[in-house]
């Protein structure tokens, strides 16, 4: 893989995710999501359960997901070149609370993270806009624990003002989805998701890839996916602003259902425009074009 900007190449590589880092990415997903997203903390499906469980929740319905994501050959993550498994293994990628028989009852974030043996601490999900998605309603699969996710993606896409073109790729090739990005948060705040993300724009581009599109639900996230590094450029979409609410006793719904009490952070639908040396012109460029 080329070296990407801003990453300490003595310390840290990028690398494609393999079918043998289902488990650990999924694991990352799980404890980050559940400890460290001011999104996810509002969720109302979620705030009956204690986090330790709704790791494990998240962890047992997100296996198939990344899954399909890592299937994609579009997923990459981060990985700690100096990593030494605690357990002795030689190529370790295991989480140990796994499978539910193996599980503490009440364990904490920092034991949880200590349970998953790889040296994968940055995840960087994504599929081509063309697989199969989960979240059309046109008889594709929604897997239950990202339904809620799946109805907001829905808003995001109706509320969005970018020209149906722009994100409607004719062929395999031509525009990203950009589906979760997490850190272990015992490497949080080194500049390993803008690393991974900066770095992504450059490959998907090398790869021919015009477009990358990103829904955003937390700040640090928003802030590197809103200002990508020349040539390339990014464009709103469609923005949810903290206080956003529907009309009903100031509650984000989704159909009948309340998705979150209070919307917190800023959620956005941001495209990345590849096409060096385009800038917002290029975005433009894209809708009159169209992908043809
Ligand atoms: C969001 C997350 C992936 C960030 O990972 P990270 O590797 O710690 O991020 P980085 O160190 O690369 O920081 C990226 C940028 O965001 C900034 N940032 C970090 N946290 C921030 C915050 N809470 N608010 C605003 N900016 C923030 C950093 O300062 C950095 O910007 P800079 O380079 O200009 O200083 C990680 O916190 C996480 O996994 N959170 C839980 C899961 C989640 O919410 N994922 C995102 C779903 S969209």
């Amino acid at each position: 893989m080329a070296p990407a900007p801003g990453l300490d190449s003595e310390q840290y590589e990028i690398r494609q995710l393999q079918p043998g880092d289902t488990d650990a990415a999924s694991a990352i997903l799980s404890v980050a999501t559940a400890f460290d997203s001011p999104f996810f903390e509002l969720m109302v499906q979620y705030q009956a359960i204690p986090k330790p469980a709704r790791v494990y929740a998240l962890f047992d319905t997100h296996v198939p997901v990344v899954s399909r994501h890592i299937e994609s050959g579009l997923s990459y993550g981060v990985f700690n070149k100096h990593y030494i498994s605690p357990r002795g293994h030689a190529n370790p990628s295991s989480v140990l609370w796994a499978c539910p028989d193996t599980r503490d009852e009440a364990p904490t974030k920092i034991k949880l993270l200590s349970q998953i043996d790889s040296p994968l601490v940055s995840v960087a999900l994504s599929n081509d806009a063309t697989d199969p998605q989960y979240f059309d309603g046109a008889g594709n699969w929604i897997p239950p624990a990202i339904r809620e996710l799946c109805e907001l993606k829905a808003m995001l896409r109706q509320l969005d003002t970018a020209p149906p073109k722009l994100w409607q790729p004719t062929e395999r090739g031509q525009m990203l989805l950009r589906e979760g990005t997490f850190t272990r948060s015992d490497y949080a705040g080194r500049g390993l998701a803008k690393a991974l993300s900066y770095w992504l724009m450059d490959e998907m581009a090398r790869q021919g890839y015009r477009t990358i599109e990103v829904d955003t639900y937390h700040p640090a996230v928003t802030k590197i996916w809103q200002n990508p590094p020349a040539p390339f450029a990014a464009s709103v979409g469609c923005e949810l602003l903290p206080g956003w609410s529907d009309t009903i006793a100031g509650k984000v719904l989704m159909g009948d259902n309340v998705l979150v009490d209070r919307l917190c952070v800023e959620c956005k639908r941001i495209y990345v425009s590849l096409v060096p040396d385009a800038g917002e012109a290029g975005l433009e460029a894209l809708v009159m074009e169209g992908f043809s």
